[in-house]
């Protein structure tokens, strides 16, 4: 035990008056002033005997090998803590505790705190993933683009109060702009730090101001999150060499700026830090289904190609996954034991034809459409194992979609399914291109164009959330009414129900 912070010098309950297990808006607005842990608590990656938990400590509490201690309890009153252990924290990693707590029962839900010089968090509550056997239900909330100048996180407050097994979140985490630079600043969200990230200690700034942010908080203190980073964790269309939004002669090497990018993201997120320094990795839901988060963006992708020839779109040498990726997905999908495959996928898988809408799109080069090799390679995989219970999850577009993926023209099933979730806040494109009727360019041009597109709404925010059983995948979008004030109503909801369509592996 360190500078005092002994159990016993922590009262048992004091935390359940303001630490509820799902805490409403009321509770969080009365949250005590000052707490050395001002980011909150954060839990993530479970797998059926192990999850992570997160906290970070005030760097002004902070001094040099500063100590935490974190308690985990099956009772949200810590009577008794199963585990707990005091870690020093240090300045290299801000001051961050991450923890991958091994050792525990499946499918179980656990709460946990953390403490520092006599005041304890707020308590978190986590998940492990269901044990191997299992084949009952699984509930995820899959989300992604939360830019904070263009609205407030109501999807995260309405998705905390969910009984979720985990969030799913595909990235654009933070927006990496300048105030003023995308967003909406007349509702008074304001970039911290006022320009746009680039250094170590930017990225750390811009983080530390989006975990402040109560809603986000609300919901990983009260599911486990799995994420992935996208391209604004870095800047606008990364990939290893380079970004549409950075230039080197004002901004520096390219290659110094994704390094301190990537290590402040894994400072801040409760993603398993591995020896391999990849993040893609893969998850088991029982035997329910089985998820796959690939990393699109820092592993081995190349610059786009540079124009719509098929010369250009085909080339061999443009990655997005990269051959090392590519071939550890094709193996998990061939001895893939889940009912369902997701796979968690940063830019649009599906075919989309915007030719006649925006010309200058009519190929998204940063989508898997601009990588023809590599798809046409994953899209042979998917047909050798023929398992057409898989489904893509994909962030980055802002709108929602459903695609059917590859249809067949013989009545048989669809290759794979593909959901696209809607924004937390980031601009739809009714609010990025103005004058847009939205409802008239989807019904006539978007359907007509992409006949294996089964569902978009291009101007609402929200999320998505599967309910998932060996026979059934229900996939419901879940539309936020307002995101310019703190309101937590829902306008509307669109369901999709898949079978599971039985199949023989080759
Ligand atoms: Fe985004």
């Amino acid at each position: 035990m360190i500078e005092g912070c002994q159990e016993s010098a922590f009262p048992a309950n004091s935390s359940t008056n303001y630490l509820s297990v799902i805490p409403t808006a009321a509770r969080a607005a009365s949250l005590p002033e000052y707490t050395p842990f001002p980011y909150g608590v954060a839990s993530g990656d479970p797998l059926p005997d192990a999850v992570i938990i997160w906290t970070m400590l005030d760097s002004l509490a902070a001094r040099t090998d500063s100590s935490i201690v974190w308690q985990l309890s099956r009772s949200p009153e810590f009577t008794p803590p199963l585990r707990s252990d005091t870690i020093t924290v240090t300045a290299a990693h801000h001051y961050r505790l991450k923890e991958d707590v091994r050792g525990l029962q499946p499918g179980t839900a656990y709460y946990y705190r953390f403490g520092h010089r006599g005041k304890w968090s707020r308590t978190g509550r986590t998940r492990t993933a269901p044990a191997r056997e299992f084949r009952g239900q699984v509930r995820l909330g899959v989300v992604s683009c939360n830019a904070l100048e263009w609205g407030y996180f109501n999807a995260f407050e309405v998705m905390a109060q969910e009984p979720f097994d985990a969030i799913i979140h595909l990235g654009d985490y933070i927006y990496e702009y300048a105030s003023g630079a995308y967003g909406d600043t007349t509702i008074g969200r304001l970039h911290y730090p006022r320009h746009e990230v680039v250094t170590a200690r930017d990225y750390h700034q811009r983080y530390a101001q989006y975990r402040r942010d109560p809603q986000l908080q609300l919901a990983h203190a009260n599911h486990p999150f799995i994420c992935v980073w996208d391209d604004h964790e870095v800047a606008n269309n990364s990939h290893t060499k380079g970004a549409e939004n950075h230039n080197p002669e004002l901004e520096g090497d390219y290659l110094t700026r994704m390094t301190a990018a990537r290590a402040i993201y894994y400072d801040w997120m409760p993603v398993r830090e591995r020896a391999s320094g990849e993040l893609y990795r893969s998850f088991e839901f029982g035997q329910t289904a089985d998820l796959y988060m690939l990393d699109e963006r820092l592993a081995a992708r190349t610059a786009p190609a540079a124009d719509f020839s098929l010369a250009a779109l085909e080339d061999t040498t443009k990655h997005i996954l990269g051959q090392r990726q590519l071939s550890w997905l094709s193996g998990e999908l061939a001895t893939a034991t889940g009912h369902w495959q997701l796979i968690g996928n940063q830019v649009l898988f599906a075919k989309l034809d915007l030719s006649n809408i925006l010309p200058q799109y009519a190929v998204n080069l940063d989508a898997w459409d601009g990588f023809r090799h590599e798809k046409s390679q994953l899209i042979d995989s998917l047909r050798k194992y023929r398992n057409p219970n898989t489904v893509f999850l994909t962030g980055d577009t802002h709108c929602s979609w459903y695609f059917e993926v590859e249809p067949s023209v013989d009545q048989a099933p669809p290759l794979a399914h593909e959901f696209g979730t809607p924004s937390v806040s980031s601009a739809n494109y009714d609010e990025f291109i103005q004058g847009w009727d939205t409802l008239t360019v989807a019904k006539y041009r978007l359907y007509r164009d992409n006949p294996h597109l089964q569902f978009t709404n291009l101007s609402d925010h929200g999320f998505l959330v599967l309910d998932i059983t060996p026979e059934k995948l229900s996939a419901t979008f879940r539309f936020l009414k307002d995101i310019r004030k703190p309101d937590l109503r829902e306008k509307s909801h669109k369901t999709f129900l898949l079978d599971y369509v039985h199949h023989h592996a080759r």
